[in-house]
């Protein structure tokens, strides 16, 4: 009786497709649809050091207390300096709240609401993006976009974005992504992002920015250089971090809310307000994922962590490199050398909808309609059959 006029809601844009390839039957089938880093037998498997911390704290994590609503200061303190990069975070940690969040989702929902009750309630994001940025900005305010990406040249578009920004009101919350830009792969070069930070002080916009992918397009140290460049420039801004995907830990939903403030008096404001906003939503984070990490980090294990990330960043290297290769043989005449400078487990390519339509139902290729897919979910096994699919709907 209550019930009774709940409409269906859409599926998921990425989880809705995983569904369909799970119930596809077709042995061949290939899954380049989720953002998870798929190893070369196709598993996301517990990373070394994360098996190993899991061991060492089975010990000492017997305690069944809440954790504050904001989590554990240890490991805030980790990811604090792994982001920020020791030298910065220790001279301006003073300034920056933390707050650790239910996976980066949460971090990027709880900034929102922050700033919908305190900056502003008109967001922008990349057009294309993500689609559960507009997802979420959409429950806290009005969502526009700005041009990121140009289709003509295959690449990030300077001017249109600085363009786009600029037609902006002020206090628009603009969500820009870290390194990997998804779905695109293309990121801005650090002069490029020093251009982006020049117009968002100059246009009052306020940076929000999601590091999702620390690792997985040129380094640890380089992946984060956007966000220490504001930090350095004095700019006010909030950050969602993910550790799900550079420490495999997506079941654990371990993530980062970051506001840097202009000094310690309003980081203690803001700070109390992200807290309120907090504690009416899941009142204080889980404790295990964030237990795993701050280990790693704090211990002997950071280095082989290091090394577990440039594996994994370079085995999505040589997937892209195998694949661009394997099309420019397969499909002679055309070239596919707008992929190399790609960063992260995202590509885009030139793809029309009816043509990922063919991929899905004659190839059982699966990606989303967008074109975007997961070089993660290539292996030597399978990038042949990816090859020829893609050859036969791009001929
Ligand atoms: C750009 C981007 N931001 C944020 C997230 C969310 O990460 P999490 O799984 O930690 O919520 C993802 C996950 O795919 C992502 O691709």
């Amino acid at each position: 009786m209550f019930y009774e006029e709940v409409p269906e809601g859409p599926p998921d844009p990425i989880f809705g497709l995983s569904d369909a390839f799970n119930a596809d039957v077709r042995v061949n089938k290939v899954n380049l649809v989720i953002g998870i880093y798929k190893n070369e037998r196709l598993e996301s498997e517990l990373l070394s050091t994360v098996r190993a911390a899991k061991q060492a704290i089975l010990e000492e994590d017997g305690a069944a207390d809440y954790l504050p609503i904001d989590g554990s200061k240890a490991f805030l303190e980790q990811v604090g300096g792994l982001l920020f990069g020791e030298a910065l975070w220790g001279a301006s940690k003073g300034r920056i709240y933390a707050a650790q969040t239910v996976g980066g989702t949460s971090a990027l929902r709880i900034g929102a609401e922050f700033c919908s009750a305190f900056v502003g309630k008109k967001f922008a994001v990349s057009n294309p993006t993500w689609p559960n940025h507009r997802q979420v900005f959409e429950k806290t305010g009005v969502v526009e976009t700005y041009s990121y990406y140009s289709q003509r040249e295959r690449r990030f578009d300077l001017s249109a974005m600085l363009s786009g920004l600029k037609a902006l009101e002020p206090k628009t919350v603009v969500l820009l992504q870290g390194a990997c830009h998804n779905p695109t792969g293309c990121d801005p070069t650090a002069d490029e992002w020093a251009e982006i930070a020049k117009t968002m002080r100059e246009r009052q916009l306020m940076p929000f920015f999601d590091v999702a992918y620390q690792g997985f397009g040129r380094g640890i140290e380089e992946d984060a250089a956007q966000v220490r460049h504001f930090t350095k420039e004095g700019l006010e801004c909030l950050v969602a971090y993910s550790c799900s995907k550079n420490f495999s830990l997506y079941c654990q939903r371990v993530g980062v809310l970051f506001a840097v403030a202009p000094d310690a008096a309003v980081k203690q404001r803001v700070g109390s307000q992200i807290k309120r906003v907090i504690r009416t939503s899941y009142s204080n984070p889980p404790a295990h994922g964030a237990r795993i990490v701050q280990h790693i980090l704090g211990g002997p294990m950071r280095r082989d962590w290091r090394r577990e990330v440039d594996a994994m960043r370079g085995r999505i290297s040589e997937m892209r490199n195998e694949l661009v290769r394997k099309l420019a043989l397969r499909c002679r005449g055309k070239n596919f050398d707008y992929l190399l400078p790609h960063q992260g487990m995202f590509s885009f390519i030139d793809l029309e909808k009816r043509q990922v339509a063919r991929l899905i139902e004659e190839f059982g290729i699966y990606l989303p309609d967008s074109g975007r897919i997961n070089v993660a979910g290539l292996n030597s096994k399978n990038i042949d059959d990816v090859v020829e699919g893609l050859g036969s709907v791009l001929e």
